[in-house]
């Protein structure tokens, strides 16, 4: 039985690891100031706001085995360090593929070269979340001495995803209203993929490879798959066939239709132009003989269908509400025999 503690727990990715460590036997401690969400029953909850002088104290005088750490703020990744790494044997720091600064390359491996990392000193923004992330990595590189796992996930999808960029497809095409609104690729450009690592594959991989004091920054992503592959994953999930108006990608511009969240969206479409020809197609290499186990996207997809609430029409965290679907359905209005089975989505 290991002695973990979790910086942070309290929302999705967070709560998942400690939960799956809690039901592995660990002993578990998250710290955070629980406005995320509750802390998980069973684990120890240490409330704390790290912006606060001194946030670490009651923490810092145990032994832990491994601390997972998840945030995207600098001068909190820096506190932890100095107060814990000293007591902690293994270190994972939880960061994302947004630090490469280039996202246009296929197949780019862990040594890509990184945004400029934010400083401590320096404010976070949103908008600086790939540079705070790079810069919560130097710290704690330099910190650790190089042993510490830097878990970069692409894109976290799964039951209960917050965004519901991985949930909306399931779940609209579970719904039998039809026809169905769904994206095809016109005109030139890179190919459309989707690169989707199910939130509790992410969470027993960090876990296994964290305790197993696994170093180095690793791309913990789901296989890559063209996006007319997820698409049919998420009818296959659903188990419908439904009629769909197939949508042009270059139309969303014109129409308001946001690419990849939010509302009004297309989830899992990237934005146009080659900036993103790589982005859902990273190498997973290292994380395969890392270990990482993968789920197939329809199981994830069914279990999304299975977990939550139907569609119903209503507008998600990401997608489109059936208000809105239904406009741009008849915005594109077909004429009659022009909608085509599901199986047409890669093109008209
Ligand atoms: N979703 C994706 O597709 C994706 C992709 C790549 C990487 N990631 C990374 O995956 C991780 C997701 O983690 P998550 O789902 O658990 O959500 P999160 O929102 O990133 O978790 C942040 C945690 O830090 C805590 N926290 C924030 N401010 C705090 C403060 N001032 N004092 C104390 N605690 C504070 C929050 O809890 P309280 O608010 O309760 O304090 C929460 O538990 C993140 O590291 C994210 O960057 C996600």
């Amino acid at each position: 039985m290991a002695n973990i503690l979790i910086l942070g727990g309290t929302a999705w990715l967070g709560s998942t690891i400690a939960r799956l460590a809690l039901d592995a036997g660990h002993h578990v401690t998250c710290l955070a100031r629980g406005e995320a969400g509750a802390f998980p029953e069973g684990a120890v909850a240490v409330v704390v706001d790290r912006d606060k002088p001194d946030a670490y104290r009651h923490v810092a005088a145990q032994k832990w085995d491994l601390a997972v750490e998840l945030t995207r703020v600098p001068a909190h990744a820096r506190g932890a360090l100095e107060a814990l790494s000293p007591r902690t044997r293994n270190w994972v720091f939880v960061s994302s593929c947004s630090v490469y600064a280039d996202q246009s390359a296929p197949g780019q491996r862990e040594d890509a070269p990184l945004l400029a990392p934010l400083q401590p000193g320096e404010a976070y923004a949103s908008e600086l979340y790939g540079e705070a992330k790079s810069g919560c990595e130097q710290l704690t590189t330099a910190n650790r001495g190089g042993n510490a796992l830097l878990v970069r996930p692409g894109l976290v999808g799964g039951p209960g995803d917050p965004t519901a960029r991985s949930s909306y497809w399931p779940l609209r095409v579970a719904d039998r209203r039809e026809p169905v609104l769904a994206p095809y690729q016109d005109g030139g450009g890179y190919r459309q993929h989707v690169q989707l690592v199910d939130v509790r594959d992410l969470a027993a991989f960090l876990l296994h490879a964290g305790l197993a004091g696994r170093t180095g920054p690793v791309n913990a992503v789901g296989a890559s798959v063209p996006l007319t592959d997820a698409l049919i994953a998420a009818r296959e999930a659903a188990n419908t066939n439904p009629l769909i108006v197939p949508y042009p990608l270059s139309a969303m511009a014109d129409d308001g239709v946001s690419p990849w969240s939010g509302p009004r969206s297309l989830p899992l479409v990237l934005p146009s132009g080659d900036d993103y020809a790589g982005f859902a197609r990273r190498s997973d290499a290292r994380a395969l003989d890392m270990g990482l186990v993968r789920r197939p996207l329809v199981e994830t997809f069914r279990d999304i269908i299975s977990a939550e609430e139907p569609w119903a029409g209503r507008q998600l965290s990401s997608g489109l509400s059936g208000e809105g679907e239904a406009e741009l359905i008849a915005r594109r209005r077909p004429a009659p025999g022009a909608e085509a089975p599901h199986e047409s989505i890669d093109g008209p």
